[in-house]
């Protein structure tokens, strides 16, 4: 594994693209970050990775961003945050992917590593935690977020399958540093702050984000792409006992009240409604998140940890480095972390 890439982040300003950019720049690899006109720039500046602008709305701007690179890791995508507007959503996702892709053609890109999710992996009749020819999960009734990425990972494959080097992950529940738009890091920082009142209780994978970006980086040096995706994961975890590890570990209580899948959905879409009537504020519990626990699974990663030679760290060194890095950066007062 001594390859050194020359790599684009697309979507290197966000959450696991600003992991990848730190586990790049640490393994000596070249890389340039892509942004966005409105984009939080804060943490990659800190990271001192030169910034180029590019969106998937433009082709134009993704052939100059990728003009040079060998390898192009998109880690970006429209993330629905809001489960409204299904059809419209994923024609922007699938849109702005193959703009991606067709870019990194035109730049003569050698290979492309797309981060998908593990939501677009089928759960299995038998109960077993799911693989990756488990084929396509069915998109349950109302799931934005599923019904994007189901759709983005055929993108990606139909890519694969006219012949690019598309390399394909699919991601568990991510945590870690640099989660500042709060995604699965909602639980740590619910729990740690004593704020998380309720949950809903199913079966997830919490990965570490640093996991995440070693198996991204291990993908993209190899030497052919995988015979097919590869699931990135870290443990199989029921909800509460998540909560119930934080608990004991930081002395916080369990959140008083555990809603069931109706009640969660329900909150869910009051919240919504509340957050966009008002054009304010964030939802104290959205549907992506219900969908995630309530259509969860547990997987199995042996096919990746084989292929790439990697394995996850520690569940709980993932949780404290996240309540760490929300403590080091204001999103936790100093007695919440002591
Ligand atoms: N976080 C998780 O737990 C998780 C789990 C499984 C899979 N995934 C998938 O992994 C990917 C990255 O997730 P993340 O958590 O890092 O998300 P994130 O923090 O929201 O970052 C997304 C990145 O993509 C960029 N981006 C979004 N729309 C764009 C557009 N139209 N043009 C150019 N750039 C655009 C964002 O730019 P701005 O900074 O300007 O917004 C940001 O840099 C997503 O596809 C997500 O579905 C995430």
């Amino acid at each position: 594994m001594s390859e050194k890439l020359d790599a684009l982040v697309l979507g290197g300003t966000g959450f696991l693209g600003l992991n990848l950019i730190e586990a790049l720049q640490a393994g000596g690899h070249r890389v340039v970050c892509s942004r966005r006109r409105s984009s939080n720039t804060i943490f990659a500046r800190r990271l001192k990775v030169p910034l180029v602008q590019a969106t998937l709305e433009d082709e134009g701007s993704l052939v100059e961003a990728m003009r040079g690179r060998e390898t192009v890791f998109v880690f970006a995508g429209h993330y629905p945050r809001y489960s409204v507007d299904t059809e419209r959503q994923v024609a922007n996702a699938v849109a702005g992917l193959e703009r991606a892709l067709h870019a990194a053609e035109r730049a003569k890109v050698a290979k492309v590593v797309y981060l998908g999710s593990v939501v677009s992996v089928a759960r299995p009749a038998n109960g077993r935690p799911a693989r990756e020819s488990d084929g396509v999960a069915a998109v349950p009734e109302g799931s934005t977020y599923f019904a994007v990425k189901v759709a983005m990972e055929a993108a990606a494959e139909r890519a694969k399958a006219a012949g690019q080097d598309v390399r394909i992950l699919c991601p568990t529940g991510c945590m870690g540093r640099y989660d500042y738009k709060v995604g699965t890091g909602f639980f740590v920082l619910g729990m740690a702050s004593r704020k998380l009142d309720f949950f809903v209780d199913g079966d997830i994978n919490i990965v570490d984000a640093q996991d995440v970006a070693r198996a991204s980086i291990a993908t993209a040096t190899l030497e052919r792409a995988p015979d097919s995706r590869l699931i990135v994961a870290g443990h199989n975890v029921r909800v509460a006992e998540l909560l119930e590890r934080m608990s004991q570990r930081y002395g916080v209580p369990m959140p008083a009240r555990q809603l069931s899948a109706e009640e969660g959905y329900a909150l869910a879409e009051s919240e919504e409604r509340r957050c966009l009537e008002s054009g304010r504020g964030r939802p104290r519990l959205t549907r992506e998140m219900v969908d995630v626990v309530v259509h969860g699974q547990f997987v199995d990663d042996s096919k990746t940890r084989e292929v790439l030679g990697t394995s996850p760290v520690g569940l709980l060194q993932t949780l404290d480095e996240a309540r760490e890095w929300y403590g080091q950066n204001g999103y936790l007062k100093a007695d919440d972390v002591a």
